[in-house]
């Protein structure tokens, strides 16, 4: 008899097991369902954690993958422009809700979409600065863990100049009342002192809009901190790997508070279970350093049409 899935996986994949929340098998799925070695169907409430933007095995998906796959699936955007990658890089575009000039990057991660992030923010400003939140998480490679706060990644270094905000947690407070009820008025110190830092300065900050496990923090918060952010010259990055295209039931989690950032990073979902990530910014930023994160096969036709199909559906 051969070996089941389950100790197969743990004879041949890396220890991932402390990070599964219970026991699970899959061979298949389709729609809202996960389907298991041994055929039983389950009702899949993770949707792989977000990246199953429209369930398993959908139609459109299935289709643009296998048309992609069969008509011209190995080419570069690295080496030439791609008709997918450009029509996927034109939609992002035309879902932005501002009318300034941008560009897209495509990566195959969150994770190296925000690596990009930081390695761009770092080469347009002259000195590092960047404010996250303290149990945030933007990833799982050097530069995006450098900048997360989540407690499983407490053995990677910060990011020199990182500063963790506290993040309001309606539900479990653990920074005091006023900064649960928004506290639109009064700044919080981490940020008082880093914007007290330098006036002149371009400072960074990223914000999850439903930050720490999809946290909502209270009405205003984020205007707040966006307002108080703008009023110092700090760029506003807002981390849409897990909440964007269309998750909240707005295409961007940042529109329920009618934000302005400046550059948004999408995964996940974007890709329906296919690897794609982007990260969209103002032109003359994404343009500063041609190459300041090239992969080879990021943008490619299979998974950039995966992203339109997402996208169209
Ligand atoms: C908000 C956020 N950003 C970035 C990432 C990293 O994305 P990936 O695991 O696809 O690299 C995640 C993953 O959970 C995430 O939730």
């Amino acid at each position: 008899m051969t070996e089941d899935l389950m100790t197969r996986d743990g004879r041949a994949i890396a220890d991932i097991e402390r990070l599964r929340f219970f026991p699970a098998t899959a061979v298949g799925g389709a729609g809202s369902y996960v389907v298991e070695e041994g055929g039983r169907r389950v009702l899949d409430f993770s949707a792989s954690w977000g990246a199953a933007s429209l369930g398993y095995s959908h139609p459109a998906v299935a289709e643009a993958v296998s048309k992609a796959a069969s008509d011209m699936g190995a080419v570069s955007l690295a080496s030439c422009a791609v008709g997918h990658a450009v029509a996927l890089a034109e939609d992002l575009l035309a879902h932005f809700p501002d009318d300034r000039e941008r560009r897209v990057w495509f990566g195959h991660a969150g994770s190296d979409a925000n690596d990009a992030v930081v390695r761009l923010l770092e080469a347009a400003s002259p000195r590092r600065g960047i404010l996250s939140f303290v149990g945030a998480y933007h990833g799982g490679s050097a530069a995006s863990m450098s900048v997360s706060g989540h407690s499983s990644q407490t053995h990677a270094p910060a990011r020199p100049g990182l500063t963790r905000l506290p993040y309001p947690d309606p539900y479990r407070p653990q920074f005091g009342p006023d900064l649960v009820a928004g506290a639109p008025g009064r700044p919080r110190p981490a940020l008082r002192e880093r914007a007290s830092a330098g006036r002149d300065r371009r400072r960074l900050h990223r914000a999850d809009p439903i930050g720490r496990a999809r946290i909502v923090p209270p009405a205003g918060f984020l205007k707040g901190l966006e307002e108080r952010c703008r009023a110092h010259g700090i760029l506003i990055v807002v981390d849409e790997v897990k909440v964007g295209v269309g998750r909240t039931g707005l295409y961007h989690a940042f529109e329920a508070e009618g934000l302005s950032p400046d550059i948004v990073v999408y995964g996940k979902g974007l890709g329906g279970g296919l690897p794609i990530s982007a990260v969209v910014g103002p032109a003359e930023l994404m343009n500063l350093q041609p190459a300041f994160a090239i992969m080879t096969a990021a943008g490619n036709p299979v998974c950039a049409a995966a992203g339109r199909a997402v996208l169209r559906t």
